[in-house]
This record gives structure tokens, sequence and C-alpha cells, in this order.
């Protein structure tokens, strides 16, 4: 089952930590570990949201230093939202990078996020939904094998964020293998060669979806089938955890399955780790997928051909 790692102040060794998370646990942190000024606090705990049509979190991107989903803000607010999610993203990095090293080198920096919602009893559409266990799986962004670190943080005052877990991927399999089809290996045959130049180009015209590896077509078909699975709800092992006010976890969303059941005003930046960082690769989604079912997944061409946009 998982574990709760708790992790007080640095010094402990690095590599232990990457075993830990890679098995499927949650590194817990009972404080912020980095300076978070209370006006920032008090400033991100006043936004309420109203005015946003879908309510949607507000997102980060560091790469291009902008919020999005900030339409019920001001000018002066938005500047702020800004700053205080930029100092959040580069807080987390320095200090991920003190305690994952082996990470550091080769991570892409994703999104960070502002999660101003009460996640219990929040009206979203089934496959949107937060409080239903799921892995992680991102339509727009493929993935070919690389994993999904999240760091996130209670800021909430008072009250917990309560999330329950289940099985990690090796188990998930156990019980969706046989409803999922996987898809068949990467072809590098001319035909293959082809078909991969055509969906470069489609994919260069701005539909991400045929960038996709075999790999991300089989995690967004688990990722819809567990939440639209209302027996495999019900029925799995479940472990109950409670992220008290002022606590940070990390964990690699693509392989603990995780619904967030309670629990309001989170905040959370998203690492993307190449399989050549990891310290157990043979534990990660991708191989455990490809041992069971004998395929071939990430189309290595494709990669190298995406990662020269
Ligand atoms: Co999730």
């Amino acid at each position: 089952m998982t574990k709760k790692v708790t992790i007080e102040k640095k010094g402990d060794s690095p590599i232990e930590y990457c075993d830990e998370i890679e098995n499927g646990n949650i590194l817990f942190f009972p404080k912020i570990p980095f300076p978070f000024p209370e006006e920032d606090i008090a400033f991100l705990l006043e936004q309420k949201q109203t005015g946003s049509k879908n309510r949607k979190n507000i997102a980060y991107k560091p790469d291009k230093e902008r919020i999005t989903n900030h339409e019920a803000l001001g000018k002066s607010d938005r500047e702020k939202m800004q700053r205080i999610l930029k100092n959040y993203s580069d807080n987390v990095s320095s200090f991920l990078e003190g305690i994952l090293p082996p990470y550091a080198q080769g991570w892409k920096k994703d999104y960070a996020s502002f999660r101003p919602f009460q996640e219990k009893g929040r009206n979203l559409r089934t496959r949107a939904r937060n409080d239903l266990l799921h892995v992680d799986a991102f339509p727009t962004r493929p993935l070919h094998g690389a994993r999904i670190l999240r760091f996130f943080t209670n800021i909430n005052p008072k009250e917990n964020r309560h999330w329950v877990t289940s099985d990690s991927f090796a188990g998930l399999l156990e019980s969706f293998l046989g409803k999922i089809e996987v898809p068949k290996s990467v072809s590098y045959s001319n035909w293959g060669r082809l078909c991969r130049w055509g969906k470069r180009s489609l994919g260069k015209l701005g539909v991400a979806s045929f960038l996709r590896s075999p790999y991300d077509v089989f995690m967004l078909k688990l990722h819809h089938a567990m939440k639209e699975d209302g027996g495999f709800q019900e029925n799995c092992p479940k472990d109950h955890w409670d992220f008290p006010p002022g606590s940070c976890w990390a964990v690699f969303t693509d392989q603990l399955s995780h619904a967030a059941l309670q629990g309001q005003y989170a905040l959370e930046q998203t690492f993307l780790i190449p399989q050549t960082s990891l310290v157990c690769p043979e534990k990660s989604p991708l191989c455990v997928l490809e041992r069971a079912s004998c395929e071939n997944l990430v189309d290595l061409e494709l990669l190298e051909q995406s990662s020269q946009k």
C-alpha cells in the first residue's frame, strides 16, 4: 500500500526520496519549506473566481511567464497574481532541485496552478471531476513516457485537503488491462515513417492529438475508463489522507491513482521527468505497460521531431 514519507528537513539521501516517490509513495512536508509571505497567502484567499465562466483554476506558464483564466481580475490584481505564482513556481523548483537532484537536470517545468474552488460537491462533467480516482494524463501535451511529478501546497488556514488514493500503476493494470485495448507497437517501416511525417505536419498545425505516442493514447483511455467505472470507484481498496493547512506533498500522479474529495485553496507545480532521469525506470508506467503488453509504445522518431520545435 501507499506510504506517506514525512520530510522534516533536507539532509536525508535524495536517492532514497526518488526511490520512495517512484514506488508510488507520497513525500510529505509538514510546513511550507520555503518563504511564502503572509500577505501573498491573504491575497490568494480573497480570490473567489466568480466571474470565470468555466470556473477553471488559474494556471501559470513558466516558459511564457504568463497566467491564464484570470478574467475575473483587474490589471493590478492580475500582476500581483502573476508575481505570486511565479515566486511559488521558482521556490518549488529550487527546493526540489535540492531534495530530488537526479530529476532537476532533465526536467521540463510545466504549469503551476492556483485552485481556489471547494472540491467537495464541485459540479463538473465526469472526465473533469477531481473527486473520482484517476491517474493523470494530458490530452494536449503528449508525454512519450515522461513522468508527471506534482508538488501541492494547502494554503487554506483552517481546512485539510482530503485525498483518497488507491492502487499504484501495476495494480491498476491488473484491473484495466483486459478492459482497455493497448495500441500496437510503433512501426519504423517506410509506411510507419510516412504516417509519422503526416502526423508531425498535422501536429505543426496545432492538432496536438496527432503527436500522441501509443503510450499517451493508452494513458488517456485509462484516465477516462477509471472515472467512468462506477464499480471500480466503489469497490477498489482505498487509503485516506488529510493534508493539513500549511503542508505540502509531492507525488507521481501518472502512477498513483488519486482523487481530491475535499479542500479549497491549493497551489500546485508540475514537472515532466524524462525516463532517462528516473532512478528506477523499470517501475515507470511506460515500462510496466510495455512489459505487460509486449508492445513498443514510444515513438522515438516522433519524440525527436517533437522536441526539435
Ligand atoms: Co489528478
